[in-house]
Formats: C-alpha cells, sequence, structure tokens
C-alpha cells in the first residue's frame, strides 16, 4: 500500500484576518495575529482566557491532548526512550477533570478530538466515536508499558470509529530521532497527522493544551494553520524549536 506523501512546505505565507487580532501575541513572532510564515500561532499562557477571545465558527478542527485529571505520578516514573532520555515533569492541571469539563463546554459543536477523554467518560456530552491508536511494539515490552492503546474521543454523531497503528513507547520512539521525548505525554507527529487527514477540510485547527507543540508541528507538516496555547513557558520553547526542524520526506 502506498503511504500518502507528505505536502512540500508551503512557499507561500498562511495569513491570518485582524478579526483574531484580540488573541495574545505569537511566542514566536511577537505579533497579533501571528506573522510566521508556517500559520503556526504558538501562545503563552492559560487557554481559559484565550479562548473567549476567538470568534465563534473561525475553528475548524479542535485537535487536542487536555490534562487527564489522574495525578498521575507514573508520568516521573516513565521509561527512557532511544535517546536514554527521561520525561521527569507532572503536568499542570492533572489534579483534577476541571480543565476537560470546562473545554467541553466552550467547544459545543466545532468538531473535535480530544485524547485522554476515556479518563473523564460521563462528562462526554453524547455518544460521538472513538479513535483507537494502537501503539503495541511487541507483547514483552507492552507487559512492561502499561496500557498498548490510548483512545481519543470524537463528537461527530455519524460514520465509524478508526484505528490508528503507530509504534510508539519506552525504547521506541515513533518519531525516531527526528524528535526527542521532550513530554510526558508526547505525542507522535506520524499519530496526529493521520488524525487530520482524516479531518481534510479543516484548514484552522485549534489545540488549547499544546504540551511539545506536536498538533502543530502535524499541521505545519499539512500545510493547515494552526492555534496551539500552552501554560509552561518550557514547553513553549520546545514546540518553538520543534516547528523550526526540517521536515523529513518519508
Ligand atoms: C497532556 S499534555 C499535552 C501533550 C501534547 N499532546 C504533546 O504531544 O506534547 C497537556 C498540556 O496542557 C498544559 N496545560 C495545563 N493547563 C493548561 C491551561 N490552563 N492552558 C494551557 N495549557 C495548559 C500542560 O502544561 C501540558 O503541557
Ligand atoms: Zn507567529
Amino acid at each position: 500500500m502506498n503511504t500518502p506523501s507528505k505536502q512540500p512546505l508551503e512557499t507561500q505565507a498562511l495569513t491570518w484576518s485582524d478579526e483574531l487580532s484580540a488573541l495574545p501575541a505569537c511566542y514566536r513572532c511577537h505579533a497579533s495575529p501571528c506573522r510566521c510564515r508556517d500559520g503556526i500561532w504558538l501562545i503563552h499562557g492559560d487557554c481559559r482566557p484565550v479562548l473567549p477571545k476567538i470568534p465563534a465558527g473561525v475553528i475548524q478542527l479542535v485537535l487536542t491532548d487536555p490534562p487527564y485529571g489522574i495525578n498521575q505520578d507514573g508520568f516521573r516514573k516513565s521509561l527512557p526512550d532511544s535517546e536514554g532520555e527521561t520525561c521527569v515533569a507532572s503536568i499542570v492541571g492533572d489534579e483534577s477533570d476541571a480543565l476537560a469539563e470546562w473545554l467541553l463546554v466552550w467547544i459545543r459543536e466545532t468538531p473535535a478530538v480530544i485524547f485522554g477523554a476515556a479518563n473523564w467518560p460521563t462528562l462526554l456530552p453524547h455518544k460521538g466515536r472513538w479513535i483507537c491508536w494502537d501503539k503495541r511494539c511487541n507483547e514483552r515490552a507492552d507487559k512492561m508499558l502499561g496500557s498498548a492503546f490510548e483512545l481519543a474521543w470524537e463528537n461527530r454523531h455519524s460514520g465509524f470509529g478508526m484505528m490508528v497503528r503507530v509504534q510508539h513507547g519506552g525504547v521506541v520512539n515513533a518519531d525516531h530521532k527526528r524528535f526527542g521525548r521532550a513530554h510526558p505525554t508526547q505525542k507522535p507527529v506520524q499519530l496526529f497527522e493521520r488524525i487530520l487527514r482524516r479531518y481534510s477540510d479543516a484548514d484552522l485547527i485549534l489545540d488549547p493544551f499544546a504540551g511539545s507543540g506536536t498538533t502543530g508541528r502535524a499541521c505545519k507538516d499539512l500545510g493547515r494553520r494552526c492555534i496551539m496555547v500552552e501554560i509552561e513557558e518550557k514547553y513553549c520553547e520546545i514546540s518553538a524549536r520543534r516547528l523550526e526542524q526540517q521536515v523529513l520526506f518519508t
């Protein structure tokens, strides 16, 4: 089976309308609206006061991975990856599901794909659909690493669920040497690209809980515009660096 080839990097700058100039300046270019040519607007801050400044109907897809609300001390014990790196940080906002609850109210009918939603099934407004990320490496490793899959919830009412197979975990980093592990719940870019292809009409994507910037990187590779918000400056730095890296055509 042929894998769809990545689109070449945009040569024409991706731009923003003035209706978004009420948003905070971009962490990368310091302008509002953002002037980064790749159309990836990175905001350092708390997403709760930021999102209400986005006019209704502008966002075509929310693709995000909010704090899970599980107060997971286990993140501090995560295994080293192929570079021998471990991620030992705890996640801001992980002590409760308050952020998830807030997000679900804000998005209303905006198309959304939300990782971690299996942690708060009673908050989900309707049945929706599930994307199953099959991240198995091999049976022995999976037993050591805990869950061999993760679920993302989609708020669509029709169509089918989806299975995405992208190996990841422990010493297997699906992004190989392209991006080392910099965040305890970092997702592979390839996984987010596959999900974005499912929403081929979505040209403006929002990730209010951006972490190390996987959503923005996947959007950049596919030539889509993206607004990312992240509360921790150290992850904004990492996002900015990942966005400057060259694309590898696979
Ligand atoms: C589960 S992680 C996202 C990881 C990301 N998918 C990646 O691949 O790196 C959730 C992120 O939300 C951030 N966060 C927590 N509260 C926030 C808030 N109120 N506004 C913006 N970001 C927040 C955390 O710092 C954390 O980096
Ligand atoms: Zn910018």
